[in-house]
């Protein structure tokens, strides 16, 4: 199953992991993947420049096949004192659940996406992907310098134009079902929740470069479907929580594994933007004060105390525990004999279709 984005690439099948910051953001699953012949893609959004660098050099160590990594574009955003306060007090009463010390305001709110690109540029990974808007410039210019393949990230029509004139190589075109963050950027989330299935062939309609397929596809049968509606790699996120690199901590991966998979939502109650994960108490309390909510990264960095405490002591209630919505197809298999798994079951839908 070769095409001229695997070409590109360098990659035997046509499927990324697709970055996922945070727990999973770990070498030896984007390693594993890459190793057997996808690409692995890791979310370094959250990580400070030294660990950016240091992933790509693990990740090096263990692979010389082509991978990317992913970071979080900039965004315009304010610390309001108001919501601060009252976000606060929210945390304050998981904080006492917790048996933690009260939440502290944190001294910084995100990592330098400067630094972090600048890491990038001298490191040069195969492949750098974004979302939440697109390079500038003369950063796309730089990244090109480096013979570094550009991904954006699109959630609309408009969005993917906009990549393309960009200049970008490739754009993902990232579907209302998917786990995690959105990548919106020009429109408000809400007009922009396209599902995969109607979002992908309008992209590659709409768009010269290749389309990536990604949200709500955990297995053969959605990378099948992906290709079909002209995608050329699906990349798979949620569906790879489960392997064995992905490490993550059990609370995370019982919810993954348990009944409540099936109930996504959107939420902005861990981070200040919309993210889909499994509905828990900590977000269930926080849907009726949304305006009380500040802006991500803000949120995100006042909740992280929250959410490494309750990992550690198995609270799945106050986790951000980002699923798509096929997150119930997810199989705890290393991540090799996941990707194999999945393009086996690719090959037999695409007979069985035809
Ligand atoms: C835990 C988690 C973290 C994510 N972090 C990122 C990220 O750092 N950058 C990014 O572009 N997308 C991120 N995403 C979105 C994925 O790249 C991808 O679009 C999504 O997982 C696809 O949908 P699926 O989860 O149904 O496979 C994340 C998704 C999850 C589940």
């Amino acid at each position: 199953m070769s095409n001229a984005l695997c070409r590109r690439l360098g990659i035997e099948h046509p499927v990324l992991l697709a970055p996922m910051a945070g727990e999973a953001a770990k070498p030896a699953l984007a390693a594993a993947v890459s190793g057997a012949g996808g690409l692995g893609m890791l979310g370094c959004g959250y990580m400070t420049p030294q660990a950016v660098r240091d992933t790509i050099r693990a990740i090096r160590a263990t692979t010389d096949r082509p991978f990317g990594i992913n970071l979080f574009t900039p965004l315009d955003w304010t610390a309001d004192p108001e919501k601060v306060v009252a976000y606060r007090a929210q945390l304050a009463a998981a904080h006492a659940d917790l048996g933690i010390p009260e939440p502290d305001i944190p001294n910084k709110y995100e990592e330098s996406y400067a630094e972090q690109l600048a890491v990038i540029l001298d490191e040069a990974p195969p492949v750098f992907g974004c979302t939440f808007g697109i390079p500038g410039p003369d950063e796309m210019a730089a990244l090109k310098a480096r013979g570094i393949l550009v991904v954006g990230t699109a959630t609309t029509v408009a969005e993917a134009v906009a990549l393309e004139a960009a200049g970008v190589d490739a754009v993902a075109a990232q579907g209302a079902e998917a786990g995690g963050h959105r990548g919106s950027f020009l429109v408000p989330f809400d007009a922009a929740l396209i599902g995969t299935m109607a979002l992908v062939p309008q992209i590659v309609s709409a768009v010269s470069v290749p389309v990536i397929a990604a949200g709500g596809i955990a297995d053969g049968r959605g990378v099948a479907a992906a290709l079909c509606l002209g995608a050329q790699a699906a990349a798979i996120g949620t569906g790879f929580l489960l392997a064995d690199e992905a490490g993550l901590n059990m609370a995370y991966r019982g919810a993954l594994q348990g009944g409540g998979v099936h109930d996504t939502v959107l939420t902005r109650a861990f981070s200040g933007r919309p993210a889909r994960g499994i509905r828990n108490a900590f977000l269930e309390r926080l849907a009726g004060s949304d305006a009380e909510i500040p802006d991500y990264p803000v949120a995100n960095a006042m909740s992280r105390t929250m959410r490494a405490a309750a990992a550690k002591a198995g609270r799945a209630e106050y986790l951000s525990l980002w699923a798509g919505q096929a997150g119930a197809l997810a199989r705890a298999e290393p991540a090799a004999a996941i990707l194999h798994r999945v393009m086996a079951e690719a090959r037999q839908a695409l007979v069985q279709a035809l």
